[in-house]
């Protein structure tokens, strides 16, 4: 395989409006970010995935675009862009801009000027139809809204705010290049993008998802944008196969370093009710899907491993224990997903195991999906009762992972001295960065050591390139696979479950690299694995010797 600087990377997510505020107006901003760039760098990441940071009516957070080339006063300006790139780039960290393709906000000028006539130069930005088909948008309701002023309906995948532009247009491909090249001469390291396998849709055939011009479109687009550059790219695609991942990731194709599949993320969503009605977490399933991912590609493609983004819930809830185990099962988790081949994402509050939250009112929480679903839902179809929703919410909602980062106990964590946009969960009080500092055994020092673990130590070769192995595959609480590179073999085992659990592994003389229960450990050798007995949540990597 050709070795890339990305593939030992380890990316965390900001997600600028909930990180740190340094004005005062609620929001988080990007003097903010700067401000926490010490952080950062004690974690040891080597990216920063922004959320989108652009000029926005934050419909949908920043996902609507106003101006893909101005920062949202909200945020701060360009000046401020301009010093996160650099002050960063000081401490070896490259961003990473978030580019939402498929749409735009509806205050785009593009999209002004596109509604003021049917013969308007920007018309065809976007796509107008007189007669709707059966599409459906993703937040909700039809994908179509009618126009009084020029009689036509145009097409928006998410929010009527958002309407989608339309690729068959060359000059839409042109100015979206010129864009993007103009952010990699302002010095960015790369770029995560946005639900891009919708791009290439055929709406007149009903094809949304994986549409034929897809895999050209990101052609012309490596050709115009990354090609020869010191660029890491991350696409989003929730439709992804392994097969379908291949075509965007294998570096003969020339498109993306890698795609986020979401395979595992929605295994326990409802058939019909989708993460509003989520359903028993099954490991076994879990391990199913992982293990295909870890041995779909042998060069011919790369993974991008995560549990939680800003559109999830956070793991330690989901799958987890948030009570008497979060610390344990956050550093699990954290194990099982570090110890796998691919790009590790961290998103902001996962490396302090910050939990989702429980609002009484359906008015405390913001996000554009949670309204609309529940108008669909509950107000207009019925199928679900008020109770039923606030629990898909309670599980599931993207709010949970949006509350204001906690970075000590002080009023609004530390977060903000204004009025917060979102509340914050009040288990601040306890969980916050401040104390993860405090304390040796935090999960924040466990995430640290994992990252220099894969970054720069003896076993940085097998974490990095290591094949994967899935052991026990159908064991319902054990999580255990071996990675090997050349001569040296990891173990990764780990306790899913509140009980011990007592297992015989055919491997004598291993040596403890990170316990995650007893991190003193680590320097423990000739360990007999033929009687194993494994805590509650503890996960642990061993350096096997025969
Ligand atoms: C995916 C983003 O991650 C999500 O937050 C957003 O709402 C949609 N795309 C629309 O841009």
């Amino acid at each position: 395989m050709n070795q890339q600087w990305w593939h030992s990377a380890v990316v965390y997510q900001v997600y600028p409006r909930s990180f740190c505020d340094s004005s005062g107006d609620g929001n988080g901003d990007l003097k903010g970010v700067i401000s926490k760039l010490d952080y950062l760098e004690k974690l040891g990441i080597d990216l920063i995935w922004l959320s989108p940071v652009y000029l926005s009516p934050m419909k949908d957070n920043g996902y609507d675009i106003a101006d893909y080339q101005a920062i949202d006063p909200r945020f701060g300006d360009m000046n401020d862009m301009r010093q996160l790139i650099h002050q960063a780039k000081q401490r070896n960290i490259g961003i990473m801009m978030d580019l939402v393709l498929n749409h735009t906000s509806d205050q785009h000028h593009w999209f002004k000027q596109a509604k003021q006539s049917r013969d308007n130069p920007y018309r065809d930005y976007y796509i107008w139809r007189d007669q709707t088909n059966q599409i459906r948008s993703i937040f909700s309701g039809p994908a179509w809204q009618y126009d009084p002023v020029t009689s036509q309906y145009y097409f928006h995948l998410f929010a009527d705010a958002q309407p989608d532009l339309n690729w068959e247009n060359p000059a839409v491909a042109k100015e979206i290049h010129q864009m993007i090249s103009w952010w990699v001469e302002q010095g960015v390291a790369g770029f995560r993008l946005d639900v891009i396998d919708l791009i290439g849709k055929e709406i007149d055939q009903g094809i949304t998802e994986n549409g034929p011009r897809l895999h050209p479109l990101l052609q012309q687009m490596h050709q115009a944008c990354f090609k020869g550059k010191k660029l890491v790219t991350v696409g989003e695609t929730w439709g992804a196969t392994p097969e379908i991942a291949k075509l965007y990731s294998d570096p003969r194709r020339e498109e993306l370093s890698m795609v986020f599949q979401f395979e595992h993320a929605a295994l326990d969503w409802h058939p019909e009710h989708g993460k509003w009605q989520v359903q028993d977490f099954d490991l076994i399933a879990l391990k199913k899907v992982l293990s295909k991912w870890q041995t779909a590609f042998d060069g011919d493609g790369w993974n991008a491993l995560f549990w939680n983004n800003h559109d999830l819930p956070r793991i330690v809830s989901r799958w987890g224990n948030d009570g008497e185990y979060r610390e344990a099962s956050a550093k699990l988790f954290a194990t099982l997903l570090h110890g796998m081949q691919g790009t590790p994402y961290i998103y902001q509050g996962e490396e302090i195991a910050m939990t989702n939250v429980q609002f009484a009112e359906l008015s405390d929480y913001d996000d554009i999906e949670i309204k609309n679903s529940y108008q669909e839902k509950v107000v207009e179809q019925q199928s679900l009762s008020h109770q039923q929703f606030m629990q898909g919410v309670y599980q599931s909602a993207r709010d949970n992972a949006r509350t204001p980062m906690q970075w000590d106990n002080s009023d609004n964590a530390g977060f903000s001295c204004g009025q917060p946009w979102l509340k914050l969960n009040p288990n601040y009080q306890q969980i916050n960065v401040a104390n993860a500092l405090a304390n040796q055994h935090s999960v924040f020092y466990h995430y640290q050591r994992l990252i220099a673990l894969r970054k720069s130590s003896k076993y940085s070769d097998t974490l990095v390139y290591g094949s994967y192995q899935l052991l026990l595959e159908e064991h319902s609480h054990i999580f255990a696979y071996i990675r090997q590179y050349k001569e040296q073999r990891l173990l990764i085992v780990a306790n899913v479950s509140q009980q011990t659990q007592t297992l015989s592994l055919d491997f004598k003389l291993a040596e403890v690299v990170l316990d995650n229960l007893q991190p003193e450990d680590e320097s423990k050798v000739g360990v007999d694995l033929a009687q194993l007995n494994l805590a509650p949540y503890q996960a642990i990597i061993y350096l096997l010797a025969d």
